[in-house]
């Protein structure tokens, strides 16, 4: 029980006294009520009483906003710094990171950041009880004193992080005409409210994007919900009509679907490299059902604007999937939007491989659909309490992605147990949020904050600008991206995986010096002067 050893303090209120606050329309914000983790870093503990906001602040002309979180304890501390006139410091540039902004080179347009509302998201969400602790948890992905999250994905059916597999229209078995298809329990119980409670707090639409992992095994070549199978051809146009009724029941509800993804990790189901629910696609089978089953259905319907996001797999299998899938079966390209990424090759591929595609299919969006850490077979614990290592990897992923012209990320469970479950396969992970329903408490976990420094700055149609780097001879390993946003600022993200530094930064005639600890991720943010 790794809480047992633990201190229970508030944050240093150092960085939060001392300066003006500007602009400031939501308060200064509550600091992270501090836990510190053996041989990890801290997590931020949330009570009914209590839990910490995160405050972005409006920069002025003269003002620049920062923000920094570190292994050593930072958590989205805030500062405010006036740009110095005349600042001639080009002897002491020498040591320095420069990185030169041009806001008039552009790049991708953002969609936005999210997590899952899976079953297990969803039951431990609602596990909490108490109604005020439940809220927080909301507030703290989707409102204004959280991750402003602006989108989901939700998936059609169970997955594996649900309590037992299931699917729609169980029975009848072999009924074509899917003709006693209706939610399940855990729509109506679990993700539906919580859906519904997203949906009051969050500032922009929220673009949810719905995937399946398996239909009913009745539909499927081996009869059950995981393994090796594929779905039998008579059931194509079914299948088709499988995530057309679930966006219509949702729509139902009151719950508008932005998109679809063609199944989940359609490899698993080839190779049998998931014990949960899957189906296998090999491309071409799947170029052939889009092109002549799901496209036509989905664009022949109500929800004609529903976008059709292919792939949904892992980021080393992108080109030799889409390439085969597309080159064979061209009239499958007119009906996909865009192709869902998932995390569990990045430590061995780069995002570069995105363009093997991208050049190809320039009018189609990479969008990273699904990621955790404490998946892999050598990360015996699941869950790591205050681990920096894992926010170190999130940082890592999302700045190659985004520098790849990724147009979004959403990471997987909302929020997990202290096991990382519910799961019925045992395929236990780390969130973001673990929960303790016991204590009535939730822990944010470093992963929350380094997400914070993307989402909350990059909202829907920030667009990203060149960067051009000068690095000394020896330096910090200092990695970095830049956006423009709709408000016409600058956002800058930094995330040092090394000993503290200072990183010097150029934007028109403008030039700011700032420190970046030891192992952080830091967000500045100010006008547009470029
Ligand atoms: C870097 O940070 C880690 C923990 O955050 C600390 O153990 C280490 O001493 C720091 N190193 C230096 C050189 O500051
Ligand atoms: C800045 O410093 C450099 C060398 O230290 C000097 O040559 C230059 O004139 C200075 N510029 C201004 C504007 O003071
Ligand atoms: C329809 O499905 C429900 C379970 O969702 C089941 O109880 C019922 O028997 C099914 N009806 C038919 C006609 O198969
Ligand atoms: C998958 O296959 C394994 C080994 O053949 C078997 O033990 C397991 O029950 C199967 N899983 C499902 C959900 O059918
Ligand atoms: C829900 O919380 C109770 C304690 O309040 C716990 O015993 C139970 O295991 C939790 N359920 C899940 C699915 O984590
Ligand atoms: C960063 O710059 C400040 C001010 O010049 C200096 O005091 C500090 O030592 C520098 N830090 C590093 C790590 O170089």
């Amino acid at each position: 029980m790794l809480f047992c050893k633990t201190n229970l303090f508030f944050a240093s209120f150092a960085g939060f006294i001392g300066s003006v606050w500007l602009n400031d329309d939501v308060g200064a914000g509550r600091p992270c009520l501090q836990r510190q983790i053996p041989d990890q870093s801290v997590v931020c503990v949330c009570s009914p009483a209590y839990c910490d906001d995160l405050v972005r602040d409006t920069p002025t002309p003269d003002k620049y906003v920062m923000y920094t979180s570190s292994e050593a304890g930072m958590r989205f501390v805030k500062t405010t710094h006036a740009f110095k006139t005349n600042e001639n410091d080009s002897k002491r540039d020498q040591d320095n990171i420069v990185l030169t902004l041009d806001p008039s080179i552009k790049y991708q347009t953002v969609l936005g950041f999210g997590g899952a509302v899976t079953d297990a998201a969803s039951i431990n969400w609602k596990n909490l009880t108490d109604p005020g602790l439940m809220q927080k948890l909301i507030d703290s992905y989707f409102s204004k004193s959280g991750l402003q999250y602006n989108m989901l994905r939700v998936p059609i059916g169970g997955c594996d992080f649900s309590t037992h597999p299931y699917a729609y229209n169980e029975i009848p078995e072999n009924d074509p005409a899917l003709s006693n298809y209706s939610l399940a329990y855990e729509d109506h119980h679990f993700k539906i409210p919580m859906i519904k409670e997203i949906m009051k707090v969050a500032s922009d639409p929220v673009y949810i994007v719905a995937s399946t992992w398996s239909p009913p095994p009745w539909m499927k070549t081996n009869r059950v919900y995981a393994n090796v199978s594929q779905l039998k051809p008579e059931y194509y146009q079914t299948y088709a009509e499988y995530f057309l009724k679930f966006v219509e029941q949702y729509a139902n509800e009151g719950i508008k679907i932005w998109g679809i993804t063609t199944t989940n990790e359609p490899l698993n189901g080839m190779f049998g490299i998931a014990n949960f629910n899957s189906l296998g696609w090999a491309p071409l089978n799947l170029g052939r059902w889009i092109a002549n089953h799901l496209g036509p259905t989905i664009r022949n319907s109500a929800f004609r604007d529903l976008k059709i996001i292919s792939h949904d797999d892992q980021r080393a299998t992108v080109p030799f999937y889409i390439n085969m899938m597309l080159r064979a079966i061209s009239e499958a390209s007119q009906y996909i939007d865009g192709f869902g990424v998932h995390y569990y090759t990045d430590l061995f591929v780069s995002a570069e491989v995105f363009s093997l595609v991208t050049e190809n299919y320039p009018d189609k969006f990479i969008l990273a659909t699904e990621s955790c850490e404490g998946s892999f077979p050598w990360q015996k614990e699941k869950v790591v309490l205050g681990s920096w290592d894992r926010a170190k990897a999130y940082a890592v992923d999302i700045i190659d992605d985004l520098n790849q012209n990724v147009v979004g990320w959403i990471d997987w469970n909302l929020c997990l147990n202290a096991q990382g479950g519910p799961n019925w396969a045992r395929n236990f992970v780390d969130s973001a949020i673990i929960v303790f329903p016991e204590s009535k408490e939730f822990v944010k976990q470093p992963m929350y904050y380094a997400l914070s420094h993307f989402s909350k700055f990059l909202p829907r149609g920030s667009r990203r600008i060149k960067v051009t780097e000068r690095k000394p001879l020896w330096s910090s390993r200092v990695t970095n991206v830049a956006f423009q946003t709709p408000k016409n600022t600058v956002v800058v993200i930094l995330h040092n995986e090394d000993l503290a530094t200072n990183v010097s930064i150029e934007i028109g005639q403008k030039k700011i010096t700032v420190p970046v600890p030891n192992r952080s991720i830091v967000t500045i943010e100010m006008l547009n002067v470029g």
